[in-house]
């Protein structure tokens, strides 16, 4: 299939109304209360072509916890402020682990494996905070992804978050270790406050596609043609998305999607389609690895479909 000729519009709602009645959804992320209920039942997708068409079908307009996604916007802020700095203190190796898991850090001198596990974007937080207070950090991103999106209308729950600074004991366990391996700098109560709201962020399936528009255009928003970072860094963010971006499920989406994708245990997931499109899907329901069960099967249908995959 050439990727460049197909009916992508038809192909998006005609993915949304398979999904509409599709049976297994797999489950609610219920260890943070507020996402406990979300209904299962729901589903967005939005596809953002280079040309900026914009095909949205089913949920595409619902806000939801983009969670885990933010850590692309982190690792892409934290880029900016330090550069290849970063990875003196954060590996690029996919973890085969839980995206919370504690264990590798043990005997890895407190490294996280990768940016896009818990403790690595908790790390990433701390290097954000080497420079600024927490809330200066989390206006930073605030302005980041709406700028990106070109949507001021896009927030942090507050509910969310402080959900999460309730219940968050694994997180803070991971912070702590770290801490004492001396890869925390700032007090860990200020990193936590930090990475549990950009967590919290809420985003549309539409704003978080036109959000990701930078990625699948060479580090460009490709409207306006602004940079955001130059094409060498986008294509590394990719490479890590599609390597690190599924925690141990990222194999199995690299085998059945083929393209560079991040999830969040709010159901969402940011995939790219370099040069092509920006494609964001919502479906609350997770699989074991805590990544969206119905999301990866809609991403699975689309590039079968239009032959998106970068392989
Ligand atoms: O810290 C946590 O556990 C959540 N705020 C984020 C985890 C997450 O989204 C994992 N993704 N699939």
């Amino acid at each position: 299939m050439d990727p460049g000729h197909c009916d992508v519009g038809r192909i998006v709602a005609e993915i949304a109304g398979e999904m509409r009645g599709h049976e297994h959804r797999g489950k609610v992320a219920d260890y943070i209360p507020p996402l406990a209920c979300v209904p299962v039942e729901k589903f967005g997708l939005a596809v953002v072509m280079a040309d900026g068409t914009v095909h949205c079908a089913g949920d595409a307009e619902e806000p939801f916890s983009i969670q885990s996604i933010s850590k692309v916007f982190a690792l892409t802020l934290v880029l900016g402020a330090v550069g290849d700095q970063v990875w003196k203190r954060v590996g690029r190796e996919p973890s085969g682990s839980a995206f919370n898991s504690i264990v590798q850090l043990e005997t890895e001198q407190g490294i996280p494996r990768n940016p896009f596990i818990n403790a690595g974007a908790i790390v990433l937080c701390d290097v954000l905070l080497g420079g600024l207070q927490p809330r200066e950090a989390i206006g930073q991103m605030l302005r980041f992804v709406r700028e990106l999106a070109g949507d001021d209308s896009i927030a942090i729950d507050e509910v969310v978050a402080r959900a999460e600074q309730e219940t968050g004991f694994r997180n803070m366990a991971l912070a702590n270790y770290m801490r004492a391996f001396g890869n925390i700098h700032a007090p860990v109560d200020l990193v936590l406050g930090t990475y549990f709201h950009f967590c919290a962020l809420t985003m549309t399936c539409r704003q978080l596609a036109l959000a990701g528009r930078f990625l699948m255009a060479d580090g460009r928003n490709p409207v306006s043609g602004h940079s955001v970072v130059n094409p060498r860094r986008a294509r590394r963010i990719n490479a890590l998305m599609m390597s690190c971006g599924h925690y141990d499920n990222s194999g199995d989406f690299a085998y059945r999607i083929g393209l560079p994708g991040k999830s969040g245990v709010g159901g969402g997931i940011l995939a790219i389609a370099p040069g092509i499109a920006s494609i964001a899907v919502w479906s609350p329901g997770l699989n074991r690895s805590g990544n969206s069960h119905l999301g990866q099967l809609a991403l699975e249908r689309l590039v079968q479909r239009t032959g998106w995959s970068v392989f």
